[in-house]
């Protein structure tokens, strides 16, 4: 295992350049792999951006996770991921991912003041999350990270609430073997990362979007009540033993929403959908996102356009055997519209009707000749 670099304290990079081009002017978070900074690019009129530096005492073995981070973002589009317009690495090995600026807070803070959203509101920001779920699970990504400190809540520029996922440094492109989570190896690295873990996630076995789904229902039950629906092991523990806490408790059912938060009687449908996407067998859970922010807008009465269509998903009828939402009827996708013919198809439907044209004419001479 390689060191790069020597520590530093990320405050004493403000006012660096990275690359002659992007100027470090303020330190937003320091996390455990990499320190985000408020940047600007001077390559393009000083125009603010957010880098994400590697740690200078990164192990190589991290770095590469950076590397997977950058390349699998940036092939990923969707106002609710967060975009990635570049990454490099600098003469010294240190490597540093280019996004756009965030404006607001991360899920984690909203939560940590209000404790408790109304449900409109909780839905809206899941609607959010389950819509870039959608199309990073389209593009063959899961995120395997979703948490409140991975949703960043933007405000401002005309929205409000409007959710975009961020860190996809634990990201992995599914169906290709690679799926399993090395629960021994790099996912040690993040304290307090196991909370909102999908069970097969956290017994290390095969994993698919579907881990995602069960994410977004413990993230939208927190949202909705103030807390997780099943035990968690205190703040203060370790991964570890946090990752333990919640082995030992993967056999109890997940905790009923009105249960839970009795002034929410009227949200039967909720219950249902939370559910059913919290149910330890994949299997068992809403086949995709795009079907649960179907069934999210059906149970809190609102209307959400549906996203692009995503794996498992396809016009047809989600059986869910644990709810009444059996009659939930997915919007088939409608068919595009006829594209307009191209120059080519253009001059050849001309030139038809001008070989049609002359046919005509010399049949007519002679059938005229005929008769004569
Ligand atoms: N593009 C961004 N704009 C503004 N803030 C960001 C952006 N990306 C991340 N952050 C903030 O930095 C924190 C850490 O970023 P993240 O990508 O999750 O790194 P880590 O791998 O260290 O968890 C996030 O929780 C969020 O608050
Ligand atoms: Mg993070």
């Amino acid at each position: 295992m390689r060191i790069v670099g020597i520590l530093r304290d990320p405050e004493t990079r403000v006012g660096e350049v990275l690359d002659a081009r992007y100027e470090l002017v303020g330190l937003l978070e320091s996390g455990a792999v990499g320190d985000v900074y408020r940047a600007r690019d001077r390559r393009l009129e000083f125009r603010e951006v957010a880098i994400k530096l590697l740690k200078p005492e990164t192990p190589t073995d991290q770095v590469a996770r950076f590397k997977r981070e950058a390349l699998l973002a940036g092939g990923l589009s969707s106002p609710h991921l967060v975009g990635v317009s570049d990454f490099a690495t600098m003469p010294d090995g240190q490597s540093y991912l280019v996004m756009e600026l965030l404006q607001g807070e991360s899920l984690l803070g909203l939560l940590q003041r209000e404790h408790r959203l109304p449900v409109q509101r909780a839905a809206h920001i899941a609607d959010g999350i389950l819509a870039g779920l959608e199309a990073a699970h389209t593009a063959g990504v899961v995120h395997r990270d979703l948490k409140p400190e991975n949703v960043f809540v933007v405000a401002g520029a005309g929205l409000r609430d409007h959710a975009k996922i961020v860190d996809f440094g634990f990201a992995r492109l599914f169906g290709k073997g690679v799926d399993a989570l090395d629960v021994t190896g790099e996912v040690r690295v993040v304290a307090g990362t196991v909370s909102y873990m999908a069970p097969e996630q956290l017994r290390g076995e095969r994993l698919d979007y579907r881990a995602d789904l069960y994410s977004a229902a413990a993230l939208l039950f927190r949202m909705v009540t103030g807390q997780l629906p099943y035990p968690v092991a205190d703040a203060n523990a370790g991964m570890a033993q946090a990752a333990r806490f919640r082995l030992a408790h993967l056999d109890e059912p997940p905790a009923k929403l009105r249960v839970v938060a009795p002034d929410l009687d009227a949200y039967e449908r909720l219950e249902a959908l939370l559910d059913a996407a919290l149910q330890p067998d994949p299997a068992d859970r809403p086949p995709s996102a795009g079907h649960m922010r179907l069934a999210l807008a059906e149970a809190v009465g609102i209307t959400m356009p549906p996203q692009a269509s995503s794996p498992g998903s396809g016009a047809g009828v989600w059986q869910n055997p644990a709810s009444g939402l059996n009659d939930l009827r997915l919007v088939p996708q409608a068919e595009p519209p006829p594209l307009p013919p191209s120059p080519f198809e253009r001059r050849v439907r001309v030139l038809k009707v001008l070989a049609g044209g002359v046919v005509a004419v010399v049949s007519a001479w002679f059938l005229w000749r005929a008769i004569r």
